[in-house]
């Protein structure tokens, strides 16, 4: 089932240059962010009512698959705050004192955007609890018999926390957060108009059919979109087209190894395997990642979501099945009875 003309990496992480290419791209304000209403709707009245009251927002936690927009809605709530935005990332702060020096040193009004918050440690979150709840700090001082408490007051300060799942938080964690902001995937109609403004910051000319070739084939992701369009401008550039139509956005896709669907290696790997190693059996989450040689939370967290929702896969109490539709893709026979 390999194909040579599949993309090298995975389609849904962000490269190092990506994450250069996404700043250029990020939507600045709430007005430029496309789709996510309710979530946009919930944020214009918190940050509103902040606003108005001449306060700090509450603090804000963002959850969602990789690509969707939780940076840049970091990004727009310090904006629409009219506050400094300071970034860094659960993996990062791995030390109490870390943080610790991080909440001391920020301004009053300061957003401070913690990426991957469900990967800090156990004791470094607890920093976070009083700092978030009481705007307090309890330091330890000196060593052995000397070592005492000090009590740091912080400035009024925003969190803002993303996570590509909620139930990762620890809950002591979660529930300090004023609101909880879930993003699910853009349909089409979203893409499309996500790649029409970026295809003008990139001043390629493209058909409003051809954007919705590229937005059908970004598994509901915009951080896929715009990488999709860029492969596509590439390819028009060395082809020397000048307007891109549908068709040639659909030939560059194949070109780069993009399918109708938009599913990428490690998709069709699951897929392959879901429906011909396992035969139409139902498999379990962790033998679908040993098999896969990948972590449990890569394959629920960035593919599940949209293969679930392309109607490719299905769970059910005793594991994850490829659907008809998913042999029909793969171009196989589905097996007689107990399909989907
Ligand atoms: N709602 C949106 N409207 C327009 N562009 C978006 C939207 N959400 C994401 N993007 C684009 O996708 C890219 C990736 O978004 P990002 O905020 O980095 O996602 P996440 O942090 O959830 O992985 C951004 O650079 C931006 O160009
Ligand atoms: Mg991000």
């Amino acid at each position: 089932m390999r194909r040579d003309t599949e993309l090298e990496s995975s389609l849904v992480a962000a490269s190092e240059r990506e994450v250069v290419m996404d700043a250029t791209l990020r939507p600045a304000r709430l007005a430029d962010f496309v789709g996510q209403r309710e979530l946009v709707g919930h944020l214009e009245i918190v940050l509103g009512s902040a606003r108005s009251r001449g306060q700090v927002a509450d603090h804000l936690l963002f959850a969602g698959p990789p690509g969707l927009g939780k940076t840049s809605l970091a990004a727009i709530v310090a904006a629409e705050m009219g506050a400094t935005l300071r970034t860094t990332a659960g993996p990062v702060l791995s030390r109490p004192g870390d943080v610790a020096a991080l909440l001391t040193d920020l301004a009053e009004g300061d957003v401070l955007f913690i990426d991957e918050i469900h990967r800090l440690t156990r004791a470094v979150e607890e920093v976070l609890y009083s700092a978030m709840e009481d705007r307090r700090l309890d330091v330890m001082v000196g060593r052995g018999p000397s070592a005492r408490s000090i009590r740091l007051e912080l400035a009024p300060f925003t969190l803002v926390g993303a996570t590509t799942r909620t139930g990762l938080v620890a809950a002591p964690l979660r529930d300090r957060f004023g609101f909880v902001g879930q993003l699910d995937l853009y349909d089409v109609d979203e893409l499309a108009s996500i790649v029409d403004r970026s295809s003008r910051l990139l001043g390629v000319d493209v058909t409003g059919e051809a954007t919705r070739v590229i937005a059908s084939r970004s598994r509901g992701t915009p951080r896929i979109a715009n990488r999709l369009l860029r492969r596509v401008r590439d390819y028009a550039a060395v082809e020397g087209v000048g307007t891109v139509d549908a068709a040639f956005a659909a030939r560059a896709l194949d070109v780069f190894g993009v399918d109708v669907e938009g599913l990428d290696k490690l998709d069709r790997r699951i897929l392959g395997l879901l429906c011909e190693q396992f035969a139409g059996q139902a498999v379990g989450l962790t033998t679908l990642a040993h098999a896969l040689g990948e972590e449990t939370a890569t394959i629920e967290d960035a593919y599940e979501p949209y293969l679930l929702r392309a109607g490719l896969l299905i769970r059910t109490p005793r594991g994850r099945l490829a659907t008809e539709r998913a042999y029909r893709h793969l171009a196989l026979q589905p097996p007689g009875g107990g399909l989907v």
